[in-house]
């Protein structure tokens, strides 16, 4: 029996004591039942996971800045310390990985773990291409009974995604025809301004004003980072400082807009927001996709930009169109004394009696007009709403211990909503409207939208590995 199969079966037994052979005692907080994990990424949005991680066995840190592992050893003393990942997976009695890395590497972290039967939890987005969305989820797919997965939108845990989804699967607002998410936040690059009319980016101190584009060179990286291996899979940009200036888990916002390190704020709050709105209606991949936005930069994605997807029928509500707004883009109100504006991050569902607006911790119920009485919808009683989802990351723990329970944001619930805001910029790239076949992940009406779908790696680098 291997030590995850060994894990699976003492969870299964429960709180029933089993002697072990080394005399220890099972159970799920014994030390014979707790997993071995890498943490990826340690510090920034890893400080995060630190106090779930300390409940298992922390083996193996990783981090491509050496300064980051003291503070990290303190408090995880006995893990092994590795500045590349794909030796980190080498460690052979690893169970799971927690993914705390720069986004371009996410997909690719994700994806060898998954073929080194490895459980793993990936901060979002899961992946900044639409191949990489359908690489890992299609990989999970074939191993999801066996192996736990999770994206890290741990705003789903909140209760109001619950309320959210009751309210629209119990018809308070009739027959779901439409479902529109946005966020608000204008995300410049270090020493960059953005001008709000034109929708361009540019270097605020350079003598003639330029365009904003990957940072310029800013010399040699500092003692103990190595800036190779954080540039990772994606094309050579020299080191700049001002990819590494802010604040711990929030650094994210030094790089993620740049093609080539991340999907903007679709791949930031995008994950989040579209995932109030996925949670309530269950979709999975659009037929077409088109968007709009602030003129196309090669090196920087849209601070403005807006993209509505259609979505087919599912076994209970018909076709909807799905619509996500960014960086100043905002879905009409239904009524002027709704200010969406006020709502940085929120979603509005439209549905044949009425509208849903909601945030991440509250809503408001529009019945329309006044023959939308209410009577075609019955609330839930105490013993009938959605369950609590409990700690997010414990969630996955759990479903690593024990894998017919399911996680909120698998692989593949968070695959499919990745695919689809990823698609969305693609559309955005060529500025037509987009069909698409989710069976094979191709666009049918446009050639030259599908070299859009991936994007080129440094020699070396593979996704599969
Ligand atoms: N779920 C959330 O609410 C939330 C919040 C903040 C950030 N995030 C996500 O977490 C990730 C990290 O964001 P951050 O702000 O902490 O970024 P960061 O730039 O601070 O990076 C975090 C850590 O990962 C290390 N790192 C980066 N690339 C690496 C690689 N290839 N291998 C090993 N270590 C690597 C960095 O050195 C740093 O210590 C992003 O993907 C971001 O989207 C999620």
């Amino acid at each position: 029996m291997n030590r995850r199969h060994f894990l699976k079966t003492t969870a299964a037994v429960g709180a029933g004591w089993l002697l072990l052979p080394s005399g220890a005692r099972a159970g799920k907080n014994a030390p014979g039942n707790k997993l071995n994990i890498a943490l990826i990424g340690v510090w920034g949005r890893g400080l995060a996971h630190y106090d779930s991680l300390s409940e298992e066995n922390v083996v193996a840190l990783c981090d491509v800045n050496e300064k980051r592992f003291p503070d990290a050893l303190k408090r995880f003393p006995k893990a092994k310390t590795y500045v590349d990942w794909r030796k980190c997976l080498d460690q052979k009695d690893i169970d799971a990985v927690v993914v705390c890395t720069a986004d371009h590497t996410h997909a690719f972290i994700a994806n060898w773990s998954l073929n080194r039967d490895l459980h793993c939890y990936c901060e979002k987005p899961l992946a900044i291409s639409v191949e990489e969305a359908r690489v890992v989820r299609a990989n999970w797919m074939k191993k999801k009974t066996k192996l736990a997965t999770q994206v890290g939108m741990q705003r789903h845990a909140g209760p109001n995604f619950n309320r959210t989804r009751e309210l629209i699967r119990d018809g308070a607002i009739g027959e779901l025809q439409a479902a529109y998410a946005w966020g608000n936040r204008q995300v410049k690059p270090a020493g960059c301004d953005y001008d709000q009319e034109k929708g361009i980016l540019y270097f605020k101190d350079k003598e003639v004003r330029s365009v904003a584009g990957y940072l310029p060179d800013g010399g040699q990286p500092p003692e103990g980072l190595n800036y190779d291996l954080w540039i990772g899979p994606s094309p050579a940009h020299p080191y700049n400082p001002g990819y590494f200036g802010l604040g711990a888990g929030a650094n994210c916002l030094s790089w993620n807009m740049f093609w080539d390190f991340g999907a903007g704020q679709i791949g930031d709050m995008g994950s989040h927001t579209m995932d109030l709105l996925w949670n309530c209606v269950d979709a999975t991949l659009p037929t077409s996709a088109e968007a709009k936005g602030d003129p196309f930069n090669p090196d920087i994605t849209p601070i403005k930009c807006e993209s509505h997807f259609e979505h087919p029928a599912n076994d209970w509500r018909g076709p909807i169109n799905v619509g996500w707004y960014q960086g100043g883009a905002m879905p009409k109100s239904p009524k002027p004394y709704i200010d969406l504006n006020k709502i940085d991050h929120g979603a509005m569902f439209k549905g044949s009696k009425g509208f849903l607006v909601a945030d991440f911790t509250s809503r408001i119920l529009l019945p329309f007009g006044d023959t939308a009485d209410l009577t075609y919808y019955k609330t839930r009683t105490k013993d009938t709403v959605l369950p609590p989802l409990g700690h997010f990351q414990k969630q996955w723990i759990e479903a690593c211990k024990n894998t017919s329970l399911k996680t909120a944001c698998d692989f593949e619930y968070s695959g499919n909503m990745i695919e689809q805001l990823l698609l969305g910029l693609v559309a955005y790239r060529v500025g037509k409207k987009l069909q698409y076949d989710g069976a094979t992940g191709k666009v049918t009406n446009c050639p030259e939208a599908n070299q859009y779908l991936s994007r080129k790696y440094r020699d070396g680098w593979k996704l599969n590995g």
